[in-house]
């Protein structure tokens, strides 16, 4: 059997298209989300992210700014200009793209950002409300795999979910959301010791370890759902996930291709947090 792949230009683009048709609502009613980017440094991966940002903004019809700092910027120089955004009524989401040059600390910068404007859902206090369940942003990229779960028409509840991964943008965020939809979430990670036992009873395999191709054929279930959050760049500059697909793709009942679902899918509940922000602003 052959999994069903994923097509992310057609996923991610009829939901995009849903967005920018509830953006387009509100700007009737007199509000225009805005969302304000801040990128500090060179890097050349996150310029290349905060640009696809930037654009899925404008496709949607949500105002954008980009914010672009020199490597040398201090934290006092940040803090103040997001204490300039936090005052902006024209900006309902902030985001400042990590890494961040070491000078300065990203845990002050995060807390500095008004929680109903943090639409990557980093500020502690939304990190606090997501775990207990009130309204409010959800990450992006765990919140993405659940919309593409939920599109594909995969049944979340009572599912044994394995997620491989516990970082605080991904892995964690993703165990809790999906007990959200009432699975059953088992979490692995560097130090878990029998991964393949663990892996291979998922009936929903979320691998985002951040190294390529680790998830091989044995790892996975036959018939279990395959979503994979990494993105690494191998030697020949091609890009790919930590699931070594054309191991997995016989095994699995349905993948995700990288690159062209999870990542698109990332930037869309970007656009989400986003509108949801300036509705609530809007009250
Ligand atoms: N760098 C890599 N991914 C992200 C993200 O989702 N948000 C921010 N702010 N920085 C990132």
């Amino acid at each position: 059997m052959s999994a069903h792949v994923i097509n992310g230009k057609e996923l991610v683009g009829a939901y995009r298209t849903e967005i920018k048709d509830q953006v387009d609502r509100l700007i009737a009613q007199g509000v225009k989300p805005g969302l304000a980017v801040v990128i500090v440094g060179e890097d050349p991966a996150s310029h290349v992210y905060v640009r696809n940002k930037n654009r899925a903004c404008e496709e949607a019809g949500i105002h954008s700014e980009v914010y672009k700092l020199p490597e040398a910027t201090s934290e006092s120089e940040l803090l103040a200009l997001i204490a300039k955004l936090n005052a902006d009524k024209a900006i309902h989401g902030i985001l400042v793209q990590s890494p961040l040059p070491k000078q300065i600390n990203e845990e002050r910068v995060v807390e500095a950002i008004a929680p109903e404007k943090d639409v990557d859902c980093f500020h502690p206090v939304n990190v606090g409300n997501l775990m207990i369940g009130k309204p409010g942003p959800a990450p992006c990229t765990p919140a993405g795999v659940i919309e593409i779960l939920k599109k594909v028409g995969v049944d979340i509840a009572g599912k044994h979910a394995v997620v491989i991964g516990r970082s605080n943008i991904v892995g964690k965020p993703m165990g809790i959301l999906l007990l959200r939809e009432h699975a059953t979430v088992t979490t692995c990670h560097s130090r878990t010791s029998n991964l393949e036992e663990i892996t291979s009873q998922a009936d929903i395999l979320i691998a985002a370890i951040g190294k390529p191709k680790v998830i091989k054929r044995r790892h996975v279930k036959p018939g279990a759902v395959v979503i994979d959050v990494g993105v690494n760049r191998l030697d020949t500059g091609k890009l790919s996930g930590d699931v070594d697909f054309d191991d997995v793709v016989d095994t699995a009942s349905v993948i995700t291709p990288v690159p062209g679902v999870v990542g698109p899918m990332t930037i869309t509940i970007l656009l989400r947090n986003t509108l949801e922000a300036a509705q609530r602003s809007a009250g």
